[in-house]
């Protein structure tokens, strides 16, 4: 996701922000850019691919200054261009900004600037550097310290959306305003000056005492002072905090591995990827990037969802939502198998591939093929600018952020939201009441919150975790909505302990796997209240009565799933089709837990690849 870094003190502010930019890497750029601050006048240079594109031009410049913004981008308005990276203008080009998050408003305040506004690039952010910009032009008189504050402030309360902002101006020399919302900023206070930044690592080289700004804060920094104001205009007083962490711990934010940071992303980047894409009043979805005319909707007589390994299984909980919301027959097909297949495609065919890094070899091609065929292609993907981001003929991006384990985790919740998303908006088209559609927006609305209950409870499920690190083997068991999530939390389980696991059907036991059960070979149920759960209860009766031991992901409320589970771990309720994102997140922990007690490099699993763009 996008970093921040802005300094402003005694020292030159140029290699402090490129060194800062190369701290914030690790979140994943396609492009940078750095203004610096002389007096009057700010320079600004911008570049797109990697920091040193941007060090290289910033050198030639020579940009003098102590006090300047710069900006890692990571593309989610508008494409990978150099006039699409931070830092943007306003339309008088004296102010100056950085934003990481979303103005889920901008067209509105774009329609409500009017015309005379000229933008230089695709973006949101540009959009609010000109908002502030306008209400600099209403303040009377010669802009001062307050008067750009209050600018800020007005133009703030007109957006909708999030932001963690930095702001400088031409005629407010030495001085840089800090806004959060929902978009993390920590200023870092040092001997020499004031480091801003979205988190931690770049500032760590110079001072560990730092103050966290909260949602609706706005700091104002001097060379000397800060002063914090709430957005009624209040001052707020704030305290300084040492940190401990170390370079490594500032960039996995105190957790212990990428993976138990992605896992705990999950609410906020959920949040990101259904955020301005639906519409309550309408109880519909709203995925602009399908380019389908309603016409072209209504002619799809079949879906199919390509992917690989975890994108593949998020697919299979597409293909229950495509089928029971939209009624569309929908196939999810193995990439690598359907490119060799000579599939029956047509251009009554709709095709998602469905991939997290873009790259996967075999999506890629599988996608190829489809588009030759003649279907509608589009891609549900997370990296932005990918190859199957570019060679699909649109889609939709996940916006997980950048995902540096290799097991994959906060992308599929995030393929999953898309996915549900798509099939209410083909649903709505076709079969969903209003009222079906109002209710699951809701219910996804409320998403965010139960993975948090989940997460809560992470200590239970450690310790349920280390029961069963020392097996060798254990199935996965669920039925209907839960078969893709045991399919889920087989691969996780395997890819990072290195534990044997499979997943099936729960009816699909006794036509064989049975005979592998013993006391020896625990079976791991997803069982929570739908339609198949007096189903699922006989197969775990079933699979209790060969003594293999039990462990079930139970709804809450459900008390006597502990009659039949030794380990049970609880789920809040929510809608049926809704219901693997929130058991999922418990199988990614328990996955997670077990690989730790056996001492795993649970980021980097043995003989396996985050990207696999070969064949
Ligand atoms: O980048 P992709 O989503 O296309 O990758 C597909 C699979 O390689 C990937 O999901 C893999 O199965 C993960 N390691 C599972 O955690």
């Amino acid at each position: 996701m996008c970093g921040i870094i802005g300094y402003i003190g005694e020292k030159n502010a140029s290699p402090i922000l490129i060194q800062g930019l190369r701290k914030l890497e690790y979140r994943g750029y396609d492009s940078a850019g750095v203004a610096i601050q002389d007096g009057d006048t700010i320079a600004r240079v911008r570049s797109v691919g990697k920091i040193e594109n941007l060090a290289a031009r910033a050198a030639t410049e020579k940009l003098p200054g102590t006090v300047g913004i710069a900006h890692t981008r990571w593309a989610t308005h508008g494409g990978v261009t150099e006039e699409n990276a931070h830092p943007h203008t306003d339309q008088s080009e004296s102010l100056v900004l950085v934003h990481n998050g979303i103005v889920e408003n901008y067209r509105e305040i774009k329609e409500q600037l009017g015309s005379e506004h000229i933008y230089n690039s695709e973006t949101d952010s540009e959009i609010l550097a000109h908002l502030i910009g306008e209400h600099i032009k209403e303040s009377d008189g010669k802009l001062t310290e307050e008067s750009f504050r209050l600018a800020v402030e007005c133009a703030l309360k007109e957006v909708r959306g999030t932001y963690g902002l930095v702001v400088m101006h031409k005629d407010v020399p030495d001085y840089l305003i800090v806004a959060r919302m929902g978009s993390p900023l920590v200023i870092g206070v040092g001997t020499d000056g004031y480091y801003i930044a979205s988190d931690a690592t770049p500032m760590l080289a110079y001072t560990k005492k730092v103050i966290f700004l909260e949602d609706g804060e706005i700091a104002c920094v001097s060379k000397t002072d800060m002063q914090t104001f709430n957005l009624k205009d209040e001052c707020v007083v704030k305290c300084v905090e040492e940190i401990e962490w170390n370079q490594e711990q500032a960039e996995k934010q105190g957790y212990e591995d990428f993976m138990l940071k992605e896992i705990h992303d999950q609410p906020t980047v959920f949040e990101d990827a259904i955020r301005g894409r639906f519409n309550v009043e309408e109880g519909t979805a709203h995925l602009g990037g399908l380019n389908m005319t309603e016409e072209e909707m209504h002619s799809v007589k079949r879906i199919v969802l390509i992917a690989c390994g975890t994108a593949s299984y998020a697919s299979m909980v597409g293909k229950y939502a495509f089928e029971r919301l939209a009624g569309i027959p929908t196939e999810v097909d193995v990439a690598s198998e359907f490119r060799y297949r000579d599939p029956i495609i047509d251009k009554h065919t709709l095709v998602f591939g469905v991939s997290q890094s873009g790259e996967t070899a075999d999506t890629l091609a599988a996608l190829r093929e489809a588009k030759r065929k003649g279907a509608f292609v589009r891609g549900i993907v997370n990296v932005v600018g990918s190859t199957i981001a570019r060679e699909t003929d649109g889609g939709t991006y996940i916006h997980a952020g950048p995902e540096l384990a290799v097991a994959s985790t906060k992308a599929y919740t995030n393929m999953v939201a898309i996915l549900l998303l798509y099939a209410l908006q083909f649903g709505r088209l076709k079969r969903v009441a209003l009222a079906t559609g109002e209710r699951m927006l809701h219910a996804l609305l409320e998403i965010p919150q139960k993975m948090n209950e989940i997460l809560d409870t992470a200590e239970q499920i450690k310790t349920i975790a280390k029961v069963y690190a020392n097996y060798d083997h254990m199935f996965f068991i669920g039925r209907g909505i839960n078969y893709p999530v045991a399919l889920e939390g087989s691969i996780k389980l395997k890819e990072i302990s290195y534990i044997h696991s499979e997943a099936y059907p729960g009816g699909e036991l006794k036509h064989g796997p049975m005979a592998l059960l013993s006391e020896d070979f625990p079976v791991f149920g997803i069982m929570t209240k739908d339609q198949l759960y007096d189903k699922m209860r006989s197969n775990i009766e079933e699979v209790r009565a060969r003594k293999a031991p039990v462990i079930l992901i139970a709804s809450q409320g459900d008390d006597t799933a502990k009659e039949l589970g030794e380990h049970v771990m609880y789920t809040p309720k929510t809608m049926e089709l809704l219901q693997p994102l929130l058991n999922t997140v418990i199988l990614q922990l328990f996955s997670y837990y077990v690989a730790k007690e056996l001492g795993r490099d649970v980021d980097r699993p043995r003989n396996l690849a985050k990207s696999v763009t070969v064949e």
